[in-house]
């Protein structure tokens, strides 16, 4: 894992723009994995920036999202479709027919998720997945206790998803499940970009970063991936033990890119 502990969350969104700028300026038909939340909304203002000021398209580029709840519409309001377009698809060059995300409301949840993991393999897989954490150590909508080995599937939210996606309790209205990649498909992406700011999120950071390999916490999963980066502001950084590592590894790469200039 490259893990960067940055000055602030607006550090932390410019760098995850660079990556993703860095890969679609090396591969213009890039396959990008996105997530919705708060975390990533900064780093989306930033592409879209790059985008309106003509030094990125997404002409080319193909995104999977990682999950929609179950049971609403496109154009329901707390839909993840509805929030990608406002976020971030309706306002750069993206083609909408190459923007996937999995259909909340079809007939057959586990016919669609199947039908989603198989899309991604078909496209020949992500080439970069982004991913925010849970504060209870979720990614995507993979709920502790969600096996490692789990491929795109349906999935009932946690009671603190709810809370923390203001949700309120399980009723009629609000979404209660949700179709989400699994643990393996996420860890099948040819990269990882983890982001993660603000102290509410120290806690799920350190169990997942330093913790143990457990579905206790499925973020703890990253772990296994050989391309992995991870970008925190000092407070998501709070509760690491290794900073100090971290650091080293730090000036490391700063002394490498300065002797390559
Ligand atoms: P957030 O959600 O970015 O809204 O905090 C992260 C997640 O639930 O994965």
């Amino acid at each position: 894992m490259d893990v960067w502990i940055l000055g602030s969350a607006q550090a932390v969104a410019v760098k995850a723009a660079d990556l993703c700028t860095e890969l679609i300026q090396r591969k213009p038909d890039a396959r990008l994995g996105l997530a919705t939340g708060t975390t990533p909304q900064a780093l989306y203002a930033e592409l879209i920036r790059r985008n309106q000021r003509g030094r990125l398209s997404f002409s080319r580029v193909e995104t999977f999202n990682l999950d929609e709840y179950l049971g609403i519409g496109p154009e329901h309001p707390r839909s993840f479709h509805r929030a990608m377009r406002e976020s971030l698809f309706d306002l750069v060059d993206i083609d909408p027919s190459n923007a996937h995300l999995p259909a909340g409301d079809c007939d057959d949840p586990a016919t669609e998720a199947e039908a989603y993991e198989a899309l991604i393999g078909a496209r020949g897989g992500i080439d970069l997945q982004i991913l925010g954490i849970g504060r209870n150590g979720h990614i995507g909508f993979n709920e502790p206790g969600s096996s490692l080995g789990s491929r795109t599937r349906v999935k009932t939210l946690s009671r603190a998803t709810l809370r923390d996606n203001q949700l309120g309790e399980p009723d009629f209205e609000a979404p209660s499940m949700a179709i989400t990649m699994g643990i393996a498909t996420i860890l099948d992406a040819g990269a990882l970009l983890v982001l993660a700011t603000g102290a509410a999120k120290a806690p799920a950071v350190a169990a997942a970063l330093e913790g143990p390999l457990s579905a206790s916490c499925p973020a703890s999963a990253i772990q296994l991936h050989p391309r992995a980066t991870v970008l925190l502001d000092p407070e998501a950084a709070a509760q690491l033990r290794l900073t100090e590592y971290y650091a080293l590894v730090d000036r490391a790469r700063r002394r490498l890119a300065a002797d390559s200039s």
